[in-house]
Formats: C-alpha cells, sequence, structure tokens
C-alpha cells in the first residue's frame, strides 16, 4: 500500500509544510539557541551545522519510499517559520515523532497543537499502528505535551545515549493504533450525544 504524507498540514495557527531553502534564517534563529537544544541530541547549530541539516533534508525529501518527513512550522498570523516537527519511519509501522519551536514561541499551545496533527497524519496517512517518542527525563515542557496529547510512558532507559558529554536518561512514550482508535471513538460519541441530548 502507498503510504503518503498529506501536505501542507493546517492547525488552527499554523501551516506544517515542507522546507525550502530558503528557510535557512529561520531555522538558524530557533535552532541556534541553547535553550531550544537543551534536551536535543543535536546543536545548538551553528551557520555550517543548519547548511548541512538543510541540505540533508531537502534531500530526504525525494527519497522514495519516504521514511523521514522533517517539516517547517509556519505561525498563519506571521508568516514566519517559527520551528520544526517530525515524523520518521523507524520500522514499517512504527513512527517517531518529534517537534521544536523557537523560545520566544513557548507557552502557547503550539506544540500541542501541532502534535496532535502529528498524530492523525501517522495513523491515517502514515497507516502507524504504534506511535512513539522519547524524552529527555527532564523535558518536563515536552513530557507535558506527549501526556495532553494521550501519549502513556513506557519505558525509561538509563544511559540511553552518551551526547554533548553526557549520559541521557530518557522516556519511552507511546500510544498504540487501538488506543488512538478507541479515543477517537468515544470522542464521536460523546459529541453525538452532547448533540442528541
Ligand atoms: C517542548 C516544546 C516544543 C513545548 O512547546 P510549547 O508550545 O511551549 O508547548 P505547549 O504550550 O503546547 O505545552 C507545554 C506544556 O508544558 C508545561 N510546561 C512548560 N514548562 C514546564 C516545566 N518546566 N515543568 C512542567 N510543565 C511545564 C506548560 O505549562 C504546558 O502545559 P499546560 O498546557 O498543561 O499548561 C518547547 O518547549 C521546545 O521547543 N523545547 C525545545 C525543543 C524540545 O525539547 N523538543 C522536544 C524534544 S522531545
Amino acid at each position: 500500500m502507498a503510504r503518503e504524507l498529506r501536505l501542507p498540514i493546517r492547525t488552527k495557527r499554523l501551516h506544517i509544510r515542507e522546507f525550502l531553502a530558503t528557510d535557512f534564517d529561520s531555522v538558524y534563529q530557533y535552532s541556534n539557541h541553547p535553550k531550544v537544544t537543551r534536551y536535543l541530541f543535536f546543536g545548538p547549530r551553528d551557520a555550517d551545522a543548519t547548511t548541512e541539516y538543510l541540505q540533508d533534508l531537502l534531500v530526504s525529501q525525494k527519497e522514495r519510499p519516504r521514511t523521514r518527513f522533517e517539516l517547517a512550522v509556519q505561525e498563519i498570523a506571521s508568516g514566519r517559520v517559527i520551528g520544526a516537527c517530525d515524523l520518521s519511519l523507524i520500522e514499517a509501522h512504527v513512527v517517531d515523532l518529534g517537534y521544536m519551536l523557537g523560545i520566544e514561541h513557548w507557552g502557547q499551545g503550539y506544540a500541542t497543537e501541532i502534535a496532535l496533527k502529528l498524530l492523525e497524519a501517522a495513523f491515517n496517512d502514515l497507516a502507524a499502528t504504534q506511535v512513539i517518542a522519547t524524552v529527555d527525563i527532564n523535558n518536563k515542557a515536552s513530557i507535558q505535551v506527549l501526556e495532553k496529547i494521550g501519549m502513556r510512558w513506557e519505558a525509561t532507559f538509563r544511559k540511553h545515549r552518551r551526547l554533548k558529554n553526557r549520559w541521557w536518561d530518557c522516556h519511552l512514550f507511546g500510544l498504540p493504533r487501538e488506543v488512538w482508535d478507541a479515543s477517537r471513538t468515544s470522542a464521536t460519541h460523546s459529541t453525538h450525544n452532547s448533540h442528541t441530548a
């Protein structure tokens, strides 16, 4: 079965689309900040690392079958690219999701808005049977986002990776398709019931 991610994805306030070579300045701006990359395995990215990253992902857009969807997050109101999000097929039907935003855009519910749409896309377009995310155990904001979108803690990996001169302890969060399907069905039922009550 051909699986295609339908792009762009629109949320209420955001436009999630393919990156363009012309996004360099925006990417550099948000990913050069040490607080933004504190809990990410890479970064902060300097200009060379940003060039390499963008070149790499532009190549990945042409791969078939495509397994990596690294996408730009554009704020509709300002037209600015304020961050990135991604879906990666790590196994045939297991999709890993992630997100990052420029620091001035934190705390407005944007990551939750993005992650909910990524879940939908992973299950509907990429036919995922399981969506997962890995998060540093100290990354409270991201853990909160994962919990808000219905993902559940599955495991903790002590010394998961050694990068940036330290060991990383990480939580694995997951959402099986059956649980997601059940949550859709109960949401539809409660909407229906509230209309008929
Ligand atoms: C993680 C990140 C994407 C969150 O983005 P965001 O748009 O601010 O997230 P949201 O506003 O949708 O939700 C954040 C939630 O975390 C909570 N939160 C934020 N900081 C927190 C902290 N230190 N402790 C506990 N909760 C915290 C917020 O209150 C909010 O929860 P609420 O809606 O229940 O109040 C953003 O902080 C970021 O880009 N971080 C750097 C990159 C990164 O770490 N990405 C994740 C890799 S796994």
